[in-house]
């Protein structure tokens, strides 16, 4: 008899129940009004404590699937079922208002939700710190740099202390240098605060760092085409970046991205032969 895998074994541990699923979509296929179908049979499973990245072409559905699992779109087929309540969305934009200070800008989750006064600054003052922005807590966005206006963004989204984080594309609009220091601080602030995160970005390297399971989407519509799983043990040093296994792991999923599709399209090449 052969020995199960690691992946059995995750398997049997979520069968028995003692392995908490985070977010499963199952069967997931999005299709807009106007008739586009943006993403086709995708199914996975996200993990408490896990952290999944996500890649694919642009338009494959990537945003449709996170807003999907957030409730903000409903399932054209199959289903997004969360574990949770406490969700935490980071979008592209940090989308502040900019009338309000950095702390009025994090505690408005709070207000929202209707916490008290005193727990809300408190957690809003505890999550600030957390992204290194104490100093500027009474600025307006306004002042601040884009990696700085990025971060209160995570600050707000930490605040609510979300047990799952959806996050799409976060850092796709500042330079690079920040682009990596905010990687660094997320893997940070996910080996602190143990949250399960689907992390939405075009960036291969980024992906790698920060995941412990990389998935790859076709084009649109978007299909499930690979996984890369990623063995590199939390918590991650930067220069972890610069390692044989780190550039074998993006290869890996670079590959998969150009490549992918060319089984996928030999298969059904040879089911319209057999047809014929
Ligand atoms: N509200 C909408 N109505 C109609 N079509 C939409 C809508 N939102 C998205 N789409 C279409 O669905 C497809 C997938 O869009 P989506 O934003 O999910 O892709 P994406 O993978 O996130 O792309 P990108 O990487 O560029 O952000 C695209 O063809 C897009 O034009
Ligand atoms: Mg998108």
């Amino acid at each position: 008899m052969t020995s199960p895998t690691n992946s059995q074994i995750k398997e049997m541990a979520i069968l028995a129940g003692t392995e908490r699923i985070a977010l499963r979509i199952t069967d997931l296929c999005v299709q807009y009004a106007t008739g586009t179908l943006a993403l086709s049979n995708v199914s996975l499973t996200l993990r408490q404590g896990e952290f999944v990245a996500v890649v694919g072409p642009s338009g494959c559905g990537k945003s449709s699937m996170l807003r999907v699992a957030a409730g903000l779109l409903a399932a054209s087929q199959g289903s997004a079922t969360r574990s949770t309540e406490h969700v935490g969305f980071v979008f592209q934009d940090p989308t502040l208002l900019p009338w309000r200070t950095v702390r009025g800008n994090v505690e408005l989750s709070g207000e929202l939700r209707g916490t008290r006064r005193a727990e809300r600054k408190a957690k809003a003052a505890e999550a600030i710190g957390k992204v290194g922005l104490s100093d500027v807590a009474g600025q307006r966005p306004g002042t601040l740099s884009g990696g700085m206006r990025m971060r209160v963004s995570l600050a707000r989204t930490l605040a609510s202390q979300p047990e799952l984080m959806l996050l799409d594309e976060p850092f796709a609009a500042v330079d690079e240098i920040t682009r990596g220091r905010l990687c660094d601080d997320l893997q940070r602030l996910f080996v602190a605060d143990k949250f399960a995160a689907l992390f939405v970005t075009h960036s291969i390297a980024e992906a790698v760092f920060l995941a412990s399971r990389v998935l790859v989407l076709s084009d649109r519509p978007g299909r499930l085409i690979g996984e890369v799983p990623v063995p590199l043990p939390y918590p991650r040093s930067p220069q972890v970046r610069f390692t044989s296994e780190f550039t074998e792991l993006t290869a890996q999923v670079s590959t998969l991205l150009t490549d992918g599709e060319k089984p996928l399209r030999a298969k059904k090449k040879k089911a319209r032969e057999t047809a014929a």
